[in-house]
Protein backbone atom coordinates (compact mmCIF):
# COMPACT_ATOMS: atom_id res chain seq x y z
CA UNK A 1 0.00 0.00 0.00
CA UNK A 2 2.64 1.98 0.84
CA UNK A 3 4.08 3.98 -2.10
CA UNK A 4 6.76 5.95 0.08
CA UNK A 5 10.02 4.53 -1.38
CA UNK A 6 10.79 4.53 2.47
CA UNK A 7 10.86 1.14 4.80
CA UNK A 8 9.15 2.17 8.21
CA UNK A 9 11.04 -0.91 9.53
CA UNK A 10 14.52 0.70 8.85
CA UNK A 11 13.30 4.21 10.85
CA UNK A 12 14.61 4.05 14.49
CA UNK A 13 11.68 3.63 17.30
CA UNK A 14 11.62 6.85 18.57
CA UNK A 15 11.83 8.74 15.49
CA UNK A 16 8.05 6.67 14.52
CA UNK A 17 7.00 7.63 17.81
CA UNK A 18 7.49 11.58 17.42
CA UNK A 19 6.05 11.38 14.33
CA UNK A 20 2.84 9.19 15.68
CA UNK A 21 2.59 11.74 18.54
CA UNK A 22 2.61 14.64 15.95
CA UNK A 23 0.28 13.27 13.86
CA UNK A 24 -2.10 12.44 16.47
CA UNK A 25 -1.82 16.18 17.67
CA UNK A 26 -2.49 17.94 14.08
CA UNK A 27 -5.58 15.87 14.06
CA UNK A 28 -7.16 18.15 16.39
CA UNK A 29 -6.26 21.43 14.58
CA UNK A 30 -8.53 23.14 12.70
CA UNK A 31 -7.35 23.40 8.69
CA UNK A 32 -5.46 26.68 7.54
CA UNK A 33 -4.90 27.86 4.33
CA UNK A 34 -2.71 30.84 4.52
CA UNK A 35 -0.90 32.93 2.21
CA UNK A 36 1.82 35.38 3.17
CA UNK A 37 2.34 38.29 1.45
CA UNK A 38 5.05 40.96 2.03
CA UNK A 39 8.48 42.70 0.45
CA UNK A 40 11.68 41.18 0.52
CA UNK A 41 13.14 40.34 4.20
CA UNK A 42 9.73 41.11 5.68
CA UNK A 43 10.05 38.15 7.56
CA UNK A 44 7.89 35.52 5.55
CA UNK A 45 10.80 32.78 5.88
CA UNK A 46 11.17 33.81 9.71
CA UNK A 47 7.77 33.08 10.46
CA UNK A 48 6.35 30.48 8.30
CA UNK A 49 8.47 27.66 10.29
CA UNK A 50 6.49 28.92 13.47
CA UNK A 51 3.01 28.99 11.80
CA UNK A 52 3.71 25.56 10.32
CA UNK A 53 4.35 23.74 13.50
CA UNK A 54 1.41 25.59 15.28
CA UNK A 55 -0.82 24.67 12.71
CA UNK A 56 0.56 21.60 11.09
CA UNK A 57 0.50 23.03 7.37
CA UNK A 58 2.78 22.45 4.90
CA UNK A 59 5.28 25.71 3.44
CA UNK A 60 5.43 25.92 0.13
CA UNK A 61 8.09 28.97 -0.34
CA UNK A 62 8.42 29.68 -4.26
CA UNK A 63 11.88 31.27 -4.11
CA UNK A 64 13.21 28.21 -1.95
CA UNK A 65 11.79 25.44 -4.67
CA UNK A 66 12.91 27.92 -7.61
CA UNK A 67 16.01 28.28 -5.65
CA UNK A 68 16.72 24.59 -5.54
CA UNK A 69 15.85 23.49 -9.02
CA UNK A 70 18.42 26.75 -10.07
CA UNK A 71 20.73 24.47 -8.30
CA UNK A 72 19.68 21.26 -9.64
CA UNK A 73 19.90 23.04 -13.18
CA UNK A 74 16.56 21.36 -13.92
CA UNK A 75 14.69 22.66 -17.44
CA UNK A 76 12.51 24.67 -14.76
CA UNK A 77 15.77 25.91 -12.86
CA UNK A 78 17.38 27.10 -16.50
CA UNK A 79 14.22 29.10 -17.47
CA UNK A 80 14.27 30.74 -13.88
CA UNK A 81 17.66 31.43 -13.22
CA UNK A 82 18.10 34.86 -15.19
CA UNK A 83 15.11 36.55 -13.94
CA UNK A 84 16.00 35.43 -10.39
CA UNK A 85 19.69 36.91 -11.00
CA UNK A 86 18.30 40.24 -11.64
CA UNK A 87 15.41 40.42 -9.07
CA UNK A 88 12.67 40.04 -11.38
CA UNK A 89 9.47 37.58 -11.61
CA UNK A 90 9.83 34.37 -13.55
CA UNK A 91 6.75 33.48 -15.59
CA UNK A 92 2.79 33.18 -14.07
CA UNK A 93 2.89 29.90 -15.95
CA UNK A 94 6.26 28.23 -14.11
CA UNK A 95 5.34 29.16 -10.64
CA UNK A 96 1.80 28.13 -10.83
CA UNK A 97 2.75 24.85 -12.45
CA UNK A 98 5.15 24.26 -9.63
CA UNK A 99 2.12 25.40 -6.61
CA UNK A 100 -0.50 23.06 -8.14
CA UNK A 101 2.17 19.74 -8.01
CA UNK A 102 3.12 20.93 -4.54
CA UNK A 103 -0.69 21.29 -3.32
CA UNK A 104 -0.74 17.45 -3.83
CA UNK A 105 1.59 16.71 -1.41
CA UNK A 106 -0.10 14.72 1.76
CA UNK A 107 1.98 16.85 4.40
CA UNK A 108 -1.04 19.73 2.62
CA UNK A 109 -3.40 18.01 3.82
CA UNK A 110 -4.67 20.20 6.93
CA UNK A 111 -3.93 23.18 4.89
CA UNK A 112 -0.66 25.36 3.37
CA UNK A 113 1.15 28.26 4.25
CA UNK A 114 2.24 29.95 1.03
CA UNK A 115 5.07 32.11 1.23
CA UNK A 116 6.26 34.29 -2.12
CA UNK A 117 2.84 32.75 -4.01
CA UNK A 118 0.46 34.98 -5.36
CA UNK A 119 2.77 37.52 -6.44
CA UNK A 120 0.61 38.79 -9.18
CA UNK A 121 -2.65 39.35 -9.94
CA UNK A 122 -2.83 36.73 -12.74
CA UNK A 123 -1.14 34.45 -10.02
CA UNK A 124 -3.97 34.72 -7.28
CA UNK A 125 -6.93 34.26 -9.81
CA UNK A 126 -5.14 31.26 -11.31
CA UNK A 127 -4.63 29.66 -7.47
CA UNK A 128 -8.44 30.86 -6.67
CA UNK A 129 -9.29 28.03 -9.86
CA UNK A 130 -7.02 25.50 -8.75
CA UNK A 131 -8.94 25.85 -5.17
CA UNK A 132 -12.26 25.50 -5.99
CA UNK A 133 -11.27 22.89 -8.30
CA UNK A 134 -10.30 21.15 -5.31
CA UNK A 135 -13.35 22.59 -3.28
CA UNK A 136 -11.53 24.69 -0.94
CA UNK A 137 -10.09 28.48 -0.58
CA UNK A 138 -8.10 31.39 1.18
CA UNK A 139 -8.73 31.59 5.07
CA UNK A 140 -6.62 34.08 5.75
CA UNK A 141 -3.72 36.48 3.69
CA UNK A 142 -1.04 37.64 5.90
CA UNK A 143 0.18 41.45 5.10
CA UNK A 144 3.59 41.99 6.19
CA UNK A 145 4.26 45.42 6.38
CA UNK A 146 7.00 47.53 6.46
CA UNK A 147 9.03 50.66 4.93
CA UNK A 148 11.42 50.18 2.32
CA UNK A 149 13.74 51.65 4.58
CA UNK A 150 14.46 48.62 6.78
CA UNK A 151 15.18 46.14 4.49
CA UNK A 152 18.38 46.73 3.06
CA UNK A 153 20.31 45.87 6.66
CA UNK A 154 18.23 42.92 6.52
CA UNK A 155 18.75 41.35 3.21
CA UNK A 156 22.32 41.93 3.09
CA UNK A 157 22.72 40.89 6.82
CA UNK A 158 21.38 37.13 6.09
CA UNK A 159 23.05 33.77 6.08
CA UNK A 160 21.14 30.93 5.31
CA UNK A 161 21.56 27.09 5.06
CA UNK A 162 21.02 26.20 1.99
CA UNK A 163 19.91 22.01 2.85
CA UNK A 164 17.19 23.29 5.41
CA UNK A 165 16.35 26.71 4.56
CA UNK A 166 17.16 27.99 7.87
CA UNK A 167 18.17 31.87 7.88
CA UNK A 168 20.35 33.63 10.04
CA UNK A 169 21.09 37.66 10.71
CA UNK A 170 24.43 38.88 11.22
CA UNK A 171 22.47 41.49 13.66
CA UNK A 172 19.19 40.39 14.66
CA UNK A 173 19.66 36.16 14.71
CA UNK A 174 23.25 35.24 14.60
CA UNK A 175 24.70 31.73 13.74
CA UNK A 176 26.52 30.57 17.33
CA UNK A 177 29.14 30.35 15.54
CA UNK A 178 29.97 33.24 12.60
CA UNK A 179 28.85 31.31 9.38
CA UNK A 180 27.88 28.00 10.51
CA UNK A 181 24.68 26.38 10.90
CA UNK A 182 23.79 25.89 14.28
CA UNK A 183 22.36 22.20 13.96
CA UNK A 184 24.52 20.82 11.65
CA UNK A 185 27.76 22.60 11.83
CA UNK A 186 27.55 23.05 7.80
CA UNK A 187 28.77 26.14 6.21
CA UNK A 188 26.14 29.29 5.80
CA UNK A 189 25.92 30.81 2.57
CA UNK A 190 24.78 34.27 1.21
CA UNK A 191 21.82 34.32 -1.52
CA UNK A 192 22.84 35.29 -5.26
CA UNK A 193 19.92 38.05 -5.15
CA UNK A 194 20.78 39.42 -1.64
CA UNK A 195 22.45 42.35 -2.62
CA UNK A 196 21.42 46.26 -2.14
CA UNK A 197 21.70 46.27 -6.29
CA UNK A 198 19.67 43.35 -6.76
CA UNK A 199 17.46 44.89 -3.23
CA UNK A 200 16.26 47.35 -5.62
CA UNK A 201 14.80 45.07 -8.47
CA UNK A 202 13.09 43.20 -5.94
CA UNK A 203 11.03 45.98 -4.53
CA UNK A 204 10.40 47.72 -7.99
CA UNK A 205 8.48 44.34 -8.72
CA UNK A 206 7.15 44.05 -5.46
CA UNK A 207 5.60 47.50 -5.10
CA UNK A 208 4.13 46.87 -8.99
CA UNK A 209 3.24 43.51 -9.34
CA UNK A 210 2.41 42.40 -5.67
CA UNK A 211 0.91 45.17 -4.32
CA UNK A 212 -1.86 44.78 -6.62
CA UNK A 213 -2.55 41.29 -5.21
CA UNK A 214 -3.11 42.70 -1.55
CA UNK A 215 -5.94 44.88 -3.15
CA UNK A 216 -7.70 41.71 -4.76
CA UNK A 217 -7.39 39.94 -1.30
CA UNK A 218 -8.74 43.14 0.29
CA UNK A 219 -12.08 43.19 -1.84
CA UNK A 220 -12.20 39.54 -0.17
CA UNK A 221 -12.24 40.95 3.43
CA UNK A 222 -9.64 37.90 4.05
CA UNK A 223 -6.27 40.41 4.62
CA UNK A 224 -4.41 40.82 8.02
CA UNK A 225 -1.88 43.79 8.55
CA UNK A 226 1.01 42.66 10.89
CA UNK A 227 3.58 45.36 11.81
CA UNK A 228 6.45 43.39 10.44
CA UNK A 229 8.77 46.08 11.35
CA UNK A 230 9.02 45.01 15.06
CA UNK A 231 11.24 41.99 16.74
CA UNK A 232 10.53 38.60 15.50
CA UNK A 233 8.72 37.58 18.70
CA UNK A 234 6.55 40.50 18.51
CA UNK A 235 5.03 39.51 14.97
CA UNK A 236 4.76 35.77 15.77
CA UNK A 237 2.24 37.01 18.74
CA UNK A 238 0.44 39.67 16.44
CA UNK A 239 -0.08 36.27 13.65
CA UNK A 240 -1.13 33.97 16.86
CA UNK A 241 -3.72 36.91 17.75
CA UNK A 242 -5.07 36.95 14.17
CA UNK A 243 -4.91 32.84 13.50
CA UNK A 244 -6.76 32.45 16.86
CA UNK A 245 -9.79 34.98 16.14
P1 LIG B 1 11.80 34.70 -2.51
O1 LIG B 1 12.75 33.65 -2.09
O2 LIG B 1 10.35 34.49 -2.26
O3 LIG B 1 12.32 36.06 -1.89
P2 LIG B 1 11.52 37.33 -1.30
O4 LIG B 1 10.08 37.41 -1.44
O5 LIG B 1 12.28 38.44 -1.90
O6 LIG B 1 11.60 37.13 0.19
P3 LIG B 1 12.84 36.85 1.06
O7 LIG B 1 13.07 35.39 1.18
O8 LIG B 1 14.02 37.68 0.60
O9 LIG B 1 12.38 37.52 2.41
P4 LIG B 1 11.57 37.00 3.68
O10 LIG B 1 10.36 37.86 3.81
O11 LIG B 1 11.35 35.52 3.65
O12 LIG B 1 12.61 37.41 4.81
P5 LIG B 1 13.32 36.56 5.95
O13 LIG B 1 12.30 35.98 6.87
O14 LIG B 1 14.34 35.61 5.39
O15 LIG B 1 11.95 35.00 -4.09
C1 LIG B 1 13.20 35.08 -4.72
C2 LIG B 1 13.01 35.23 -6.23
O16 LIG B 1 12.33 34.06 -6.77
C3 LIG B 1 12.14 36.40 -6.69
O17 LIG B 1 12.89 37.60 -6.79
C4 LIG B 1 11.65 35.89 -8.06
O18 LIG B 1 12.63 36.03 -9.06
C5 LIG B 1 11.42 34.41 -7.81
N1 LIG B 1 10.04 34.09 -7.38
C6 LIG B 1 9.67 33.54 -6.18
N2 LIG B 1 8.34 33.39 -6.12
C7 LIG B 1 7.85 33.84 -7.29
C8 LIG B 1 6.53 33.97 -7.81
N3 LIG B 1 5.44 33.60 -7.09
N4 LIG B 1 6.39 34.49 -9.05
C9 LIG B 1 7.44 34.87 -9.78
N5 LIG B 1 8.72 34.79 -9.35
C10 LIG B 1 8.92 34.29 -8.11
O19 LIG B 1 14.08 37.73 6.72
C11 LIG B 1 15.17 38.42 6.13
C12 LIG B 1 16.28 38.65 7.18
O20 LIG B 1 15.79 39.51 8.20
C13 LIG B 1 16.75 37.35 7.86
O21 LIG B 1 18.13 37.40 8.02
C14 LIG B 1 16.03 37.36 9.22
O22 LIG B 1 16.80 36.74 10.22
C15 LIG B 1 15.83 38.85 9.48
N6 LIG B 1 14.54 39.14 10.11
C16 LIG B 1 13.33 38.54 9.84
N7 LIG B 1 12.37 39.07 10.61
C17 LIG B 1 12.97 40.04 11.36
C18 LIG B 1 12.48 40.97 12.34
N8 LIG B 1 11.17 40.98 12.69
N9 LIG B 1 13.37 41.83 12.90
C19 LIG B 1 14.70 41.82 12.54
N10 LIG B 1 15.22 40.96 11.63
C20 LIG B 1 14.36 40.08 11.04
Amino acid sequence: MASSSVNLEDVPLMDLMMELLRRMKCSTKPDKRLILIGPPGSGKGTQSPVIKDEYCLCHLATGDMLRAAVAAKTPLGIKAKQAMDKGELVSDDLVVGIIDEALKKPSCQKGFILDGFPRTVVQAEKLDELLKSRGVKVDKVLNFAIDDSILEERITGRWMHPASGRTYHTKYAPPKVPGVDDVTGEPLIQRKDDTAAVLKSRLEAFHKQTEPVIDYYSKKSIVANLPADKPPKEVTAEIQKVLSS
